[in-house]
């Protein structure tokens, strides 16, 4: 599996030093008030797991389930296909997310917890790719900014795998063009 990295773009231990960041500004921001995460499945999944173990205050945790394929390719139509199973009326509300790329997946999922009436929304994502933006949309909480690559690992998946690679990277040329 790690065979197949061409670049270690970002290390494991460069991740967990801004995850404990990211999390200690939350616990500074959200001092006392009522806070729900929600985290956006499956890429988020270990970014949000690591990421409330750092925040030092009560916290409520859920989890949405999104899709948007064709292929490996983002098709621009994001569907939930599994929504909030807690309450989140008049909560602070973290929406966590692995990558902001075009950012039509956050649009898409801020307009659906809005309906719920929650005190206030917020956004936090590991990565952001500027460059890739087609919807005006920017997260509050961001670990890093990084190029136009396709990346793996740390819960991002090419093709379903490379998830569990504790750090990120970029695959060779040939794994693409071997999978496509
Ligand atoms: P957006 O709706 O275009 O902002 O897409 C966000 C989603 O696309 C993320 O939650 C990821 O699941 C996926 N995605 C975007 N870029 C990458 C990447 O470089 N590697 C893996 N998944 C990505
Ligand atoms: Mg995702």
């Amino acid at each position: 599996m790690v065979d197949d990295i061409a670049k270690i773009l970002i290390s494991q231990k460069a991740i967990a030093a801004k995850v404990k960041k990211i999390a200690e500004k939350i616990t500074e921001d959200f001092n006392g008030k009522p806070l729900t995460i929600i985290c956006l499945s499956n890429g988020a999944i270990i970014f949000a797991a690591d990421l409330i173990r750092k925040i030092n205050s009560p916290l409520q945790f859920d989890i949405v389930s999104v899709s948007s394929y064709r292929g490996d390719k983002s098709t621009g139509t994001v569907k939930l296909d599994k929504g909030l199973k807690l309450c989140i009326k008049n909560r602070h509300i973290i929406i966590v997310d692995d990558i902001l790329d075009t950012g039509r997946t956050l649009k898409k999922v801020i307009e659906e917890i809005s309906k719920e009436h929650p005190a206030a929304i917020h956004t936090c994502v590991l990565l952001n790719k500027i460059a890739r933006r087609e919807v005006e949309i920017d997260a509050d909480y961001c670990g890093f900014e990084i190029p136009d690559y396709f990346v793996v690992g740390y819960g991002l998946d090419y093709n379903e795998a490379y998830r569990n690679l504790p750090f990120i990277g970029i695959l060779k040329n040939e794994i693409y063009q071997s999978k496509k």
